[in-house]
């Protein structure tokens, strides 16, 4: 085996894991990134020689590529990741689990051997500003070199982390695409879904991906480490590893609010991190500082404080435009790798809900022609843009404070087309905790009847690292450790009309609710009690600059008695599955749910 450079570290424990894994795998090289801007140009071109990137045209695209994967491995596999803590009930009811002794033992035989012919790349990265209290460090093994090149632009990689690493701990993470050498990423034969296997080991903290190329599978710093691991770390330590954007918001006098909102995959949350004031909102500025984790721990000066662990975004590409996001857009203007998009005929890329018409030809992310005609997808709905944090428009001038940025709401959204108001705030630390819990999301809009509803618990399902009732247990923990905790929210942007069409027009006109949330917190903004916790009135939030009658208002935010109770039903079911495990407040919290309904009028209304 060949060391392609030097290996720049005295960490035994990292010394002796790469040798051990390299032993496993037999790569023919190891190449030790030191994450400079040449090492990412070069690894850049060695995949355009291959075949594996695509480079776009440099003048509208500066720096950018298009990578196509293989049609089969386009998203996370949340059938295929596992939590192996060493009991089975410590990785609870919503995660796959297999003994751990059993799954390295799987996961050897696929690993062994399974670099052979080409180079193992060594990734030190660092989650978080290095340095920082909250920041930890992780060491990811891939035979990707894709994989390597978006860790670079998802996290802090280089050689400054290998000297801090000298004298602390990290997380080993480990991956291969498991597919033969020496072709493209589209015309391989990819292991079977079978054969994928994202494995997190809680206590062990460390991570095994095989398999997959796919941004959530072998970028792990990101969903393996930064939630998964993180969520099992911070249940040990006292802090929090969520799935939140973090923003602040400005008021004209300078007041700066920071608040972090969780929701499920593909439900605005990179637009909301982004959002831009609309009018009426004279003087006030949203600023980003992540725009899907945050880690959360108590400062210094006793409050929770956040950082985003990530340096990069990974965001969905259909949807985002210069209208519904237009911060995200300039962001991608240049060093971006788009991954499944279209690629048009003048070497730009396009997607479903850009802005303007369809371009009349393009290649699209199989690699095939495309016209408008073609009655399919020119871009994969699950195609992705990776660029830089540093690039946003909108980014918080504290985005890398390494004390984090402290914390004075949290915000918990799901897509519920109906029973969920606009807007409500909860009651306490222990009642929000519950709103959290019983967060749900339609996985489509259902075209008649009751739509499907997947609990998401703080839109953590997919990637809690824990027993799900414990962690409600944790956050019940936390809030009680701190003065003046953030108040906690529920939001639902997407309740629809009768006929079938979203009531509230969303993106910049959110910022009207964001506006009464931060009122609530500094104590200046009016509430009224309702079945679910406190709810504005039509007075309390900010009408300039967009007219909304009161019959819509009452149409987004009023309380069907009928269907609330349905839901405080439904909960029922969520709650059994976690048995004994589940911290007796939360059903005592759906119980008073209940209560209050069976004593509200058929349709609760907020007075004037
Ligand atoms: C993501 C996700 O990629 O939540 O961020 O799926
Ligand atoms: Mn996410």
């Amino acid at each position: 085996m060949n060391l392609y450079n030097a290996r720049r570290t005295n960490n035994a424990k990292l010394l002796n894991w790469v040798d051990e894994m390299a032993t496993l795998c037999k790569p023919d090289e190891i190449y030790w990134c030191n994450g400079s801007q040449t090492e990412y140009d070069r690894l850049c071109a060695e995949m355009v020689r291959s075949g594996t990137l695509i480079p776009l045209n440099s003048a509208k695209r500066p720096n950018c590529f298009l990578a196509r994967s293989a049609a089969s491995d386009v998203a996370r596999v949340e059938d295929r990741t596992f939590v192996c803590s060493r009991r089975r009930e410590d990785a609870g009811p919503t995660n796959n689990w297999v003994d751990p002794v059993e799954m390295k033992r799987t996961l050897r035989s696929l690993f062994d051997g399974a670099m052979r012919g080409r180079t193992m790349y060594v990734v030190p990265f660092s989650m978080g500003p290095l340095g920082s209290p909250i920041a930890q460090i992780g060491v990811q093994l891939t035979d990707s070199p894709y994989a390597a090149v978006n860790m670079r632009i998802m996290t802090r990689v280089g050689q400054n982390v290998l000297e801090v690493l000298d004298g602390s701990d990290f997380v080993p993470c480990l991956h291969s695409v498991g597919a033969p050498l020496g072709r493209g990423q589209t015309d391989v034969p990819w292991p079977s879904n079978e054969t994928k296997y994202i494995v997190q080991f809680p206590e062990e903290r460390a991570v095994w991906s095989y398999g997959s190329g796919y941004g959530g599978n072998a970028l792990l710093g990101k969903k393996c480490f930064a939630l998964r691991i993180a969520s099992a770390m911070a249940r040990d330590e006292g802090w929090l590893a969520e799935h939140m954007l973090i923003l602040g918001v400005e008021s004209p006098q300078g007041e700066k609010t920071y608040v972090a909102a969780a929701f499920p995959s593909a439900c605005g949350k990179t637009n909301f991190a982004m959002l831009i004031p609309p009018a009426g909102f004279d003087g006030w500025k949203v600023t980003t500082i992540g725009e899907d984790i945050a880690w959360i721990k108590r400062g210094k000066d006793g409050r929770l404080r956040a950082i985003n662990p990530e340096a990069g975004c990974f965001g969905v590409a259909p949807g985002t435009s210069r209208q519904s996001n237009p911060n995200a857009m300039q962001m991608l203007h240049q060093n971006t790798i788009f991954t499944n998009v279209a690629l048009t005929d003048d070497g730009d890329v396009w997607w479903e809900g850009m802005d303007g018409a369809p371009p009349a030809h393009a290649i699209d992310w199989q690699g095939n022609d495309w016209t408008p005609q073609s009655g399919t997808k020119a871009a994969h709905p699950n195609s992705r843009f990776t660029a830089p944090s540093a690039q946003c428009p909108s980014l918080d001038p504290a985005w890398e404070d390494p004390e984090g940025v402290p914390i004075s709401a949290f915000i918990f959204g799901g897509r519920l087309s109906k029973t969920f108001p606009l807007v409500f705030q909860a009651l306490d630390w222990s009642h929000g905790v519950y709103l959290g819990a019983t967060l749900g999301s339609e996985a489509t809009a259902a075209a008649v009847g009751q739509a499907a509803i997947r609990r998401d618990p703080m839109a953590m399902l997919p990637f809690c690292g824990y027993n799900m009732a414990d962690y409600w247990g944790h956050w019940l923990k936390i809030g009680r450790g701190i003065a003046n905790a953030p108040l906690i929210f529920r939001v639902n942007w997407f309740r629809k009309g009768d006929s079938g069409k979203f009531i509230w027009p969303g993106f910049g006109q959110n910022m009207r609710v964001l506006k009464w949330i931060v009122d609530r917190v500094h104590g200046r903004a009016g509430a009224v009690e309702s079945p679910f916790g406190h709810m504005p009135r039509y007075q309390d939030l900010n009408w300039d600059g967009f007219k909304l009658d009161h019959a819509t208002f009452h149409a987004i935010m009023d309380i069907n008695r009928d269907e609330a109770m349905r839901e405080a039903e439904d909960q029922k079911t969520h709650f059994a599955l976690f048995g004994d495990r589940l911290p007796a407040e939360l059903e005592l919290h759906r119980m008073m749910l209940a209560a209050r309904l069976s004593t509200a009028p058929t349709v609760w209304k907020s007075p004037d």
